[in-house]
């Protein structure tokens, strides 16, 4: 049963730039599933164009993306567990947090304009992971690019070893349907009605002549030479290639025609994994495992101004989560127990009794947890790889109201814990710099200090390029104390303590490299 349950999880995220069609292909699965009813149900998180410094549209935003943070459905035996990941760029450090939390991925790709910025650098990051990844070709009823030069854009700039799993017949005007390689069949796209044609043509019936005539001689004879052509160039597909982060089929399709997405989700829950086994710093994690334990990948603010309760999303890594039992908050070295865990169906959530691997509980919490906690049955693990990054802005901030020091440093304190910015503290002043990966940051902040703790904050400008986390083989050595007597100005430290070079230029950065070649600087928290 418990076993059973673990087998049948799929958890994943979808990942690409701002408008290659993530929400409508969300949306789109989650109507397979039946857990909504009509197109237009999953709001879109993003933050639309223009709208950039506007606090309310961030608020807004909070408020929807708390609703569409998880989605689950079932589909045919499976349960899908989708992790929502902002595509917005200053939201790039909840994006890398969520994947931690993720056993699959798809990317999404615009058909017309390939692989972008931000879909690069999030690939990235899944690549490095060897993160399993499907790659959907989206807006097929539109001109795009052609085929093979498209997979080779995802080759080249992705860094990716693809191969199609289904393949489009024309594009745009010309779209006439999908031929899925995986499936074994053929469906044809009504162009006028925007649908798909009811009839499906199986693969054994490529030779058929109703196939030409459907969408014609030349389209046919094209199919035909292309599918041999991708027999040639392409590997055959291997799911253990595939799960191994080695090999990523590709899919073609129209997210909002819902057209190719059902050959997606069909093939997903065949190859997808269940949940994977996780490291700790102690140990490898396996799901199997009879005893609980997960680990903080995001913490929600509460809506509610007056509640400055938030929600902590925990992804389950082994064993049940039953609501009501003490777990042990590791850090904090206290038990906890949480009378209303709250589980994620379609776009509600719902009070669950138990949750198993793969599933991510809601838990209010008032302060207890930062992102990357471990939640156990008693055991002592640290959960590993959510690191930070070197911020991209950074600014002091000062206390703009002299009587509420202690609001303001409770709201930073909290707000860095929920990861929205980072946190250093100057060796020689003490002063206080946050760090952000995009400029929305500083509002947010600013406004959250302001209307959740009644603290008022302003920034000041500070000329840094980069943080880098620094140590030395020999931290008593003379070259490292020397470092940190010259470079006394630019060093600080981060939330944990741990030693941080503020690099004021690239130019900088390089010179301190090369006259200290024994300090080692690293671009993550995590070395
Ligand atoms: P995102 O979450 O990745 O940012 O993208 P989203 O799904 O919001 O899609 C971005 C735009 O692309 C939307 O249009 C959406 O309707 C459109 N789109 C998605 N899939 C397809 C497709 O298969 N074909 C075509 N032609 N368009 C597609 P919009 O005008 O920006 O928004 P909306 O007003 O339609 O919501």
């Amino acid at each position: 049963m418990f076993l059973d349950e673990i087998a049948k999880r799929r958890t994943f995220g979808i990942i690409s730039h701002p408008d290659a069609g993530k929400t409508t292909l969300t949306e789109k699965l989650l109507l397979f599933g039946g857990a909504i009813q009509e197109a237009g149900a999953v709001k879109s998180n993003k933050i639309r164009k223009g709208a950039t410094s506007d606090f309310m549209e961030i608020e807004r935003q909070r408020g929807i993306s708390v609703a569409t943070s998880v989605l689950a459905f079932l589909y045919k035996d499976k349960k899908i567990n989708i992790l929502d990941t902002p595509g917005h760029k200053d939201f790039a450090e909840d994006t890398f947090r969520t994947l931690t939390a993720v056993d699959s991925v798809i990317v999404v790709i615009d058909v017309a304009k390939g692989v972008e910025e931000q879909t690069e650098k999030l690939v990235e990051v899944c690549r490095m992971r060897k993160i399993p990844m499907i790659v959907f070709i989206n807006k097929l009823d539109r001109e795009g690019k052609d085929a093979f030069d498209l997979m080779d854009e995802v080759e080249q700039k992705l860094g990716l070893s693809v191969t199609p799993l289904s393949y489009p017949i024309g594009m745009g005007y010309e779209f006439q349907g999908i031929y899925n390689i995986w499936g074994k069949n053929v469906q044809l796209f009504d162009g006028d009605q925007k649908q798909r044609k009811a009839e499906r043509i199986s693969f054994d019936d490529l030779e058929d002549p109703a196939l030409v005539e459907a969408i014609g001689e030349k389209a046919y004879t094209q199919l035909k030479e292309e599918l041999e052509l991708i027999d040639g160039v392409y590997p055959e597909f291997s799911q253990q290639d595939y799960l191994d982060g080695n090999l990523q089929p590709v899919f073609f399709g129209s997210a909002l025609n819902n057209f190719g997405v059902q050959e997606l989700l069909d093939c997903f829950i065949d190859i997808a994994p269940a949940p994977l086994k996780k490291e700790t710093e102690e140990r490898l994690i396996d799901p199997t495992e009879k005893d609980f334990s997960g680990f903080v990948f995001k913490i929600h603010a509460n809506m509610d101004p007056n509640h400055r309760d938030r929600l902590a999303f925990v992804k389950i890594v082994s064993g049940t989560f039953e609501r009501n039992k003490p777990y042990l908050h590791v850090r904090h070295n206290k038990k906890l127990k949480f009378s209303s865990p709250n589980a994620f169906f379609a776009e509600k959530k719902e009070i669950v009794d138990i949750s198993y691997p793969g599933d991510i509980v809601g838990l209010h919490d008032t302060g207890n947890f930062k992102i990357g906690d471990a939640l156990t049955g008693g055991e002592k693990i640290n959960f590993k790889g959510i690191p930070s990054f070197s911020p991209e802005h950074f600014r002091y901030i000062n206390n703009a109201d002299p009587m509420k020091a202690k609001q303001l440093n409770k709201g930073i304190d909290q707000l860095m814990d929920e990861g929205v910015a980072q946190l250093f503290t100057l060796a020689f002043n003490n002063r206080k710099v946050i760090g952000t990966v995009g400029v929305l940051q500083f509002e947010v902040i600013q406004y959250r200090l302001e209307h959740e703790y009644g603290a008022k904050c302003s920034y000041e400008n500070l000329n840094v390029h980069k943080a880098c986390w620094v140590d030395a083989e020999d931290e008593k050595g003379e070259e490292f104390l020397e470092f940190k007597r010259v470079k006394q100005k630019f060093l600080a430290t981060d939330k944990q303590g741990q030693l941080v070079f503020l690099a004021d230029s690239a130019f900088s950065l390089q010179m301190t490299q090369q006259k200290y070649p024994s300090v080692k600087f690293h671009f993550s928290s995590e070395f």
